[in-house]
């Protein structure tokens, strides 16, 4: 099944260096602004059930505030355990100061 645009935000709402929850269909989602680029990931961690969103990021790297487990918030790649496997990104784009999420339905 294609991914679908989802409308999560306001491209203003979301400050730099600080994460935000949003969700689409109960699926829970992590956004961040990074040197003026936004992403998304996953907000469940793949280690235990802990959300991204009170975690901290430093750059690039999303701790986890369960374990300190790492990851890249650019492709949501691991980095560092006990994180092993890499959480799920996805596509974002920003029209007229909203921003959007590919995601799939089937998600
Ligand atoms: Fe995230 Fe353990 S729950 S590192």
């Amino acid at each position: 099944m294609s991914d679908t645009l989802h409308k999560l935000a306001r491209a203003d709402a979301i400050p730099e260096g600080r994460l935000r929850c949003a969700e689409i269909n109960g699926h829970r989602l992590l956004l961040a602004k990074v040197d003026g680029q936004l992403y998304c990931t996953d907000d469940l961690c793949t280690h235990e059930d802990a959300s991204l969103c009170s975690g901290s990021i430093h750059g690039y790297v999303l701790k986890c505030p369960l374990h300190n487990g790492c990851f890249d918030v650019r492709d949501g790649r691991a980095l560092e355990e006990p994180a092993e496997d890499d959480l799920r990104s996805y596509p974002v784009s920003v029209r007229d100061g909203d921003v959007f999420v590919e995601f799939g339905d089937d998600d």
